[in-house]
């Protein structure tokens, strides 16, 4: 009789389990929300069959610098296809350190918008930075999605890092704005999207799908993005239709600003958040939720996203990243 109403009470118990997992989590499987890591369910895919590497000269429209592919994804030395728009990068940022520092303009870009998959690092408060480098090293900033390999990259590179490199780092990101880099619209549907190293790519055609419960963030240009590494062609991010009212409304209820500033645009050494990657601010309220990011300052951050959904999170995300920075 005991065990007969233990196996009673379990069946239960994993009933509810599995209400609550497909209330927050939208029909998906319990997990990390796979639109905002980008870390497909199941077993990393087969790599394809090695193509012939493509030698070809590769250029931007209206700038005359020419790379390959192999200079544009040079983690020694990444292409800077706009020496104009930036200060004078530091070693570190354009050179990064062998054998495990790898140059941040490779995939912060040297302006320092960064893109879905990694973080957008321009216009951080210099104390803020130099933390987060801290807290990667020291094992408190991971991911919630531990196959999420670049952020485990991120950590490696915090741990080869001096501090005097870290410093150069923070001042030169730290001194240009955070400016405008990716549009949020709201919408029933998004573009059919494959998914290529945590990035969705926009499908070929210009065939599109429900959205549910989800943003979808894609690079304006596929190719710009993920071939040339262009650091001026940004993102859209699709938002479920209703999400910025809800997120602002939510946002005030949550007093995001008191911390974040007004118009969520930073305050003293608290990042903002305006204007910023929604896939990305999505990861961060997750990752501090789950403890995976569990900082000197996350502690602030905790109570704030605990009793929060994950529609909750999301409508957040949106509106952060859909006000001006
Ligand atoms: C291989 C790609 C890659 C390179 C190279 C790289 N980063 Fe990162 N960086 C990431 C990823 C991925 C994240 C975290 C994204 C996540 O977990 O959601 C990140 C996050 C950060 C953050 C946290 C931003 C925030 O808002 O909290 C800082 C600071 C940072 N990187 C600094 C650097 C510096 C400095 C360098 C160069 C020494 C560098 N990164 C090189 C991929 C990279
Ligand atoms: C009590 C102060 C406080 C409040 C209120 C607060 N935050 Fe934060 N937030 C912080 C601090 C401090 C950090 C840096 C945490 C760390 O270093 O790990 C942070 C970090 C974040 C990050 C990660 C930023 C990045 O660049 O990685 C996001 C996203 C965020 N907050 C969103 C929000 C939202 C949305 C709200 C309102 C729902 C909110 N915060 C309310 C203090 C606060």
């Amino acid at each position: 009789m005991k065990s007969i109403s233990g196996i009673a009470i379990l069946g239960i118990g994993s009933l509810l389990v599995a209400g609550i997992c497909v209330a927050a989590g939208n029909g998906s499987p319990a997990g990390p929300p796979f639109w905002a890591y980008g870390v497909p369910p199941g077993p990393p895919p087969t790599p394809a069959a090695a193509a012939a590497p493509d030698t070809s000269v590769k250029h931007l429209p209206g700038n005359s610098l020419e790379f390959t592919r192999a200079q544009i994804s040079n983690g020694f030395g990444p292409a800077d296809w706009y020496p104009g728009d930036h200060p004078t990068m530091p070693d570190v940022v354009a050179h990064g350190k062998m054998p495990d520092v790898r140059a941040c303009s490779l995939c912060h870009y040297p302006n320092g918008k960064g893109r879905a998959e990694n973080a957008g690092v321009a216009g951080l408060p210099k104390d803020y930075f130099i933390q987060q480098l801290m807290d990667f090293r020291n094992g408190d900033r991971k991911s919630a999605e531990p196959r999420k390999g670049n952020t485990e990259v991120m950590i490696k590179i915090a741990k080869g890092m001096t501090p005097e490199e870290m410093n150069a780092a923070a001042e030169y990101f730290g001194a240009m704005k955070w400016t405008p880099w990716i549009k949020v619209v709201e919408s029933k549907t998004a573009p059919k999207t494959r998914v290529q190293n945590g990035l969705f790519l926009k499908l070929e055609g210009e065939e599109t799908e429900p959205l549910g419960q989800r943003i979808i963030e894609v690079p304006l240009n596929a190719e710009a993005t993920e071939v040339l590494r262009d650091p001026h062609s940004g993102f859209t991010a699709y938002a479920p239709v209703g999400s910025l009212k809800k997120g602002e409304a939510l946002a005030k209820t949550k007093q995001c600003a008191v911390c974040h500033g007004p118009d969520l645009r930073g305050i003293g050494p608290v990042p903002g958040i305006a204007g910023r990657s929604p896939s990305y601010l999505m990861r961060q309220m997750y990752d501090m939720q789950q403890g995976a990011r569990k900082g000197v300052w996350s502690g602030l951050m905790k109570p704030v996203v605990a009793n929060l959904t994950e529609d909750d999170l999301m409508v957040l995300a949106a509106y952060a990243a859909a006000q001006t920075p």
